[in-house]
């Protein structure tokens, strides 16, 4: 039993989840918008903070000094959307979790008829859509948003073969038991929290989904960015073929194959337009598409662990050319041996290349972006 000061006691039923970055002045409106919604007991509201700059975690605490509905987790060091959501359903006692934005672009007061519906044991999820029958999804600022966000459903939903108009939503409801369950087989990477608790329940979980008027943003502005975009094709290539090739893998040897039409690209004009001798051409077209994987590698493939600062660059660019050197002999050598052994000219270059790719991969993940 629950009771804060004088109050007839109640049961805590219903735990909102508000993930924030960057959302301070949202906060206190929100709360009183989930009160007018649920009423002054039985839930509680968990800000979920990844130490904003702006002094959302401090004025989360100002709030719950006063009201102890309202709980805090300040995480220091740790970003993202999907895991803030999982580490704040999984802190709460209530029996039902419900995850929402802190920016107003979810209307609380669809929670009542969300909570009764997963606690009539008819439905497991409920979900707020932005695209089904009766929804809006105005608040998506722009058409290109709309556009992206409708082709992220498409592809979630070949993936995951649920059929969701809203499988990306960040709002729904669930009893909390169900994702302590799932909790260890969760991603926690990106925004795609909804789609990985989809992906992972077996059997697939019984799912309502409610009409959600989508509004604008409060305050503040978006987080959804570039690399959040790409974590989330990340995740879909991992499931993907993630077991076939591995991503970082793939993602070497798709930077090695811009780099090869870098590599034309740069030979021609020195070549062709800038008349220079052909082995000037090409080692100046060498050098640069092997400079120009450096450093999309170090941004792309190795983005999670960069070298920063003009020295470890400097190192790693060098050791990266020098893998590439001997990545580089080792393909022409073997492409030689293949093809003087009778084996077909295509076939024996594409057998160059694949172990050329090889040791450049495995020597410059060890040794130039190696711990
Ligand atoms: N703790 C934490 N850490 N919170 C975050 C982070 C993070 O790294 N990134 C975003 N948030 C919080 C925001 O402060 C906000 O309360 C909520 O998560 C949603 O973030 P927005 O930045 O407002 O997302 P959006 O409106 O662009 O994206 C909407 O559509 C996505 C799919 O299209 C949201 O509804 C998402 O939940 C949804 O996945
Ligand atoms: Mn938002």
């Amino acid at each position: 039993m629950r009771c804060w000061s004088g109050c007839d006691p109640v049961t805590l039923q219903l735990a909102i989840i508000l993930p924030t970055l960057n959302e301070r002045d949202n906060l206190a409106p929100l709360v009183a918008r989930i009160e007018s919604t649920l009423g002054a007991n039985s839930w509680e509201a968990i800000i979920v903070d990844d130490n904003s700059d702006d002094g959302t975690a401090d004025e989360a605490r100002t709030l719950a000094q006063s009201d102890p509905r309202i709980r805090v987790i300040q995480r220091i060091g740790r970003r993202g959307l999907a895991s803030a959501a999982i580490e704040g359903m999984c802190a709460t006692a209530a029996p039902y979790v419900a995850l929402m934005d802190a920016d107003h672009q979810h209307d609380p007061a669809l929670l009542t008829k969300m909570l009764e519906e997963v606690k009539s044991g008819e439905t497991d999820i409920a979900v707020a859509s932005r695209f089904a029958d009766g929804a809006s999804a105005d608040g998506l600022a722009s058409a290109q948003r709309e556009r992206a966000s409708t082709l992220a459903n498409w592809l979630a939903r070949k993936i995951t073969g649920v059929e969701l108009s809203d499988p990306m939503s960040g709002y729904f409801l669930l009893e909390t038991r169900r994702v302590r369950d799932l909790a260890p087989k969760l991603s926690g990477i990106g925004f795609k929290i909804l789609l990985d608790i989809l992906a992972t329940s077996s059997p697939a979980p019984r799912v309502k989904e409610f009409p959600l008027q989508f509004a604008k943003r409060r305050c503040g502005q978006s987080k959804l960015d570039r690399a959040v975009i790409f974590e989330f094709l990340v995740g879909l290539y991992e499931r993907l073929f993630g077991k076939v090739i591995p991503t970082r893998f793939a993602l070497f040897g798709t930077v090695g194959a811009v780099g090869v039409v870098v590599h034309f690209a740069i030979f021609s004009a020195a070549f062709y337009g800038a008349m220079v001798a052909f082995a000037v051409a090409q080692a100046i077209a060498t050098f640069v598409a092997m400079s120009f994987n450096f450093w999309l590698n170090n941004w792309l493939t190795y983005r999670d662990q960069r070298l920063k600062g003009a020295g470890a660059i400097l190192k790693g660019w060098l050791g990266f050319c020098a893998t590439c050197a001997v990545g580089a002999f080792a393909n022409v050598a073997v492409a030689t041996l293949l093809e003087a052994r009778g084996v077909h000219a295509v076939l024996a270059v594409g057998a160059g290349i694949i172990i050329g790719s090889v040791w450049n991969y495995a020597l410059s993940s060890r040794f130039v972006w190696g711990r």
